[in-house]
């Protein structure tokens, strides 16, 4: 289908959507603007604690439907086993956006000699959303339709300092993932596109003093951290009908810090 009217384009309602790591940090504002828009939203994450109260206090204040589906995108059968319990209580998957992650900081020569840092990132980062991927994909290329949306980060496009190196080259790999599978998707009606998010108050950043995050912003030209909403906002953007056009495309969203690396 393509756009033919501004008329609720933006809107997500009645539309099935799957979000990795939803009820926390970028994921939680992710979860937030999809809700805005009316979504039906599922948090597929390990904390079941977390996202029982956003689903509680989501499906009493917004108009869609929320739930929560126990997976570890870093284990092959919990996420077939979660795709599987989700299409057992519904008919289709309309949006799958890969967000759970997690940060490896450090130089690559200060690894352990099993590379562990490595391969635990890149088994989160990366193949947590293949293995999402893999297992959504098999339903939205029978339904012909579909949109999947990564959150990646700045780091796959520029050199951190202090060094991030893991964490930087699965980000990298990932937007490159994107871009090849929104090309080997499209003919099925699917699209898929990235989000490259700079600095984003998240747990993350919480508790950094002061001085450090004044020190931080220097290097972002707009002079301040993401609110994890307004990723939120461009990831609504990303799964609704109003980016029919878009595909295999990276949007960085880190307020200009990019530009100056
Ligand atoms: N914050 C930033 O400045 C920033 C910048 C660029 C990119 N990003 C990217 O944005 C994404 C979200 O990061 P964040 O800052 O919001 O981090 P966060 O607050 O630490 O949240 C991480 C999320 O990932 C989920 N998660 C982690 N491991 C998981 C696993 N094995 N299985 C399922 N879910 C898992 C967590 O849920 P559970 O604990 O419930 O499993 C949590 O919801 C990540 O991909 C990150 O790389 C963040």
């Amino acid at each position: 289908m393509y756009l033919k009217s501004m008329e609720n384009a933006y809107s997500l309602e009645g539309k099935n959507c799957i979000i990795t790591g939803g009820a926390k940090g970028i994921g939680l504002g992710i979860t937030t603007a999809f809700a805005h828009q009316g979504a039906n939203v599922a948090i597929f994450a390990r904390d079941e604690a977390s996202a029982a109260k956003v689903i509680e206090e989501y499906n009493a204040r917004y108009k869609g439907e929320f739930s929560f589906y126990k997976t570890d995108v870093g284990n092959t059968a919990s996420c077939r086993e979660a795709v599987q319990a989700y299409m057992n209580d519904h008919d289709r998957i309309d949006v799958l956006v890969n967000n759970a992650g997690i940060g490896t900081a450090g130089p690559f020569m200060d690894m352990d000699e099993e590379l562990t840092d490595w391969f635990e990132c890149f088994n989160i980062d990366l193949h947590g959303a293949a293995r999402m991927c893999y297992y959504v994909l098999k339903y939205m290329r029978e339904q012909k339709s579909g949109h999947i949306v990564n959150i990646t980060s700045n780091a796959g496009e520029i050199i951190n300092k202090p060094f991030l190196t893991a964490y930087a080259a699965s980000k990298a790999a990932f937007n490159h993932f994107t871009k090849c599978l929104a090309a080997e998707t499209a003919p099925y009606g699917i699209r898929v596109n990235a989000i490259a998010p700079g600095f984003t108050f998240s747990n993350f950043s919480k508790g950094i003093p002061d001085e450090v995050y004044k020190s931080l912003c220097e290097d972002i030209p707009i002079d301040r951290f993401a609110e994890a909403f307004e990723i939120g906002a461009l990831a609504a953007y990303l799964a609704g009908d109003i980016s029919d056009i878009v595909t295999g495309a990276v949007f960085t969203a880190d307020g200009g810090y990019a530009l100056q690396h």
